[in-house]
């Protein structure tokens, strides 16, 4: 069998960025606006006034402190708190395929290679624009890849698990070299009127070059990789293509991200450190020889808990690298961008983690070694 290199990565960042300050006075005045318009009803005690967010908080309960999007005014505006976007006629690149092929381009670019050296793209993201065709088949025509491309969706695992698939393409023998692509474009999944989130999340894409270690030079070999999910309901988002047949309401809350944060943190934590611990136990590892953690970004303790349960000591940024302060919560990107801007000053031999954990829930983790 063949080993799996991951060889390159690529990033493409949003131009805007919007700090936790710019969110909450936006968030503020639709809470002023819609509790002027319930004035009456809240007055009567039939509903209870919105409460304000604070950027205080934001950056205390999260890590966070500014995020980037595709479209700053929609978001922004009280009136909408949405991005806007204008539909694009079915022969232009669709928005998702071009930030996409943004980050594929980097990464071929990081590898001096072209897409015509790709035998398959795989495009692994928490929410794709449409169901078909599959955006990743876009992207591979819009690089001029050769062979097959598709669409895959585990939420914030979606990339981990997309380098998996394409590490047993290469280590099969059926590819080559797979590029994994993550748009996300969470923008537009987010309630960005609800308090409890819509702090969280910001737009990025990654990609990374899978690569067969025959043809590789450098980058880092895929020792192995673990995946696991087990059904929860924590975080969910009913949207999709039978809205219309149930005649729900496409706006309604539960048709974007939702999720029961403390829950999640307290549940996800302890499986994640746990999975990694054990992950390396297989490869004979222990995390103390590990060099680097490039974890999942959703929220700043929980990371330096699945840290400190893995080093059983407080990691520091070397240890553990973060980049949601900057990015937010990038669903499946998060542990990629925190790889792509923190691997190369690791020597040949270094032992590093990328992991992903999140909706399903998802855990994937890649147990990486410097060439
Ligand atoms: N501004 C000000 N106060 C806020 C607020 C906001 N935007 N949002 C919530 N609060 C208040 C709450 O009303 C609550 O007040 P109370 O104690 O008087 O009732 C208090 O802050 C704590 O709220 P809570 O929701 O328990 O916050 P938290 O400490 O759990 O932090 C998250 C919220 C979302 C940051 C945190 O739970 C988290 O990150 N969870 C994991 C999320 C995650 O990884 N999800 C995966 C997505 S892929």
């Amino acid at each position: 069998m063949q080993s799996a290199i991951l060889r390159a990565s690529g990033l493409y960042t949003p131009p805007h960025s919007i700090s936790n300050e710019e969110l909450v006075v936006s968030f503020n005045a639709w809470v002023a606006q819609e509790n002027e318009a319930r004035s009456a009803a809240i007055a009567r005690g039939d509903v209870v006034a919105l409460q304000e967010s604070s950027s205080e908080f934001i950056e205390k309960a999260s890590g966070i402190k500014s995020r980037f999007v595709v479209e700053k005014q929609g978001v922004l505006d009280p009136q909408r708190m949405s991005p806007r976007l204008e539909a694009r006629p079915d022969d232009a690149l669709s928005i998702e395929a071009e930030i996409g092929v943004a980050a594929a381009l980097d990464a071929l670019s990081a590898a001096g290679l072209s897409g015509a050296d790709v035998d398959g793209v795989i495009c692994a993201a928490s929410n794709m624009q449409r169901p078909y065709p599959a955006i990743a088949i876009e992207i591979q025509a819009a690089i001029g890849a050769r062979g097959w491309a598709f669409d895959m969706n585990v939420a914030c695992s979606s990339a981990t698990f997309g380098i998996e698939m394409a590490a047993n393409a290469v280590r099969s023998g059926s590819a080559r070299r797979v590029l994994v692509v993550n748009p996300e474009i969470t923008s537009a999944h987010l309630e960005w009127r609800d308090r409890d989130c819509h702090f969280i999340f910001g737009d990025v894409a990654t990609a990374t070059l899978i690569e067969r270690g025959d043809i590789s030079s450098g980058g880092w070999e895929i020792l192995g990789g673990q995946l696991a999910t087990q059904f929860s309901n924590s975080i969910r988002n009913n949207f999709g293509f039978l809205n219309p047949a149930e005649d729900a309401d496409t706006n309604a809350r539960d048709k974007r991200f939702r999720q029961e944060g403390r829950k999640v943190f307290k549940e996800v934590c302890p499986m994640a450190a746990a999975h990694i611990e054990a992950h390396l136990a297989d490869l004979g590892f222990a995390p103390g020889g590990v060099r680097r953690f490039w974890l999942h970004q959703a929220n700043l303790a929980m990371n330096q808990l699945i840290a400190r349960k893995l080093l059983g000591r407080e990691a520091t940024l070397d240890d553990a690298p973060v980049i949601l302060d900057r990015y937010a919560n990038t669903a499946s990107a998060g542990s990629v961008i925190a790889f792509h801007l923190h691997e190369k000053d690791l020597a040949r031999g270094d032992i590093g983690v990328l992991c992903s954990f999140g909706a399903g829930y998802s855990i994937g983790s890649l147990v990486l070694k410097k060439r």
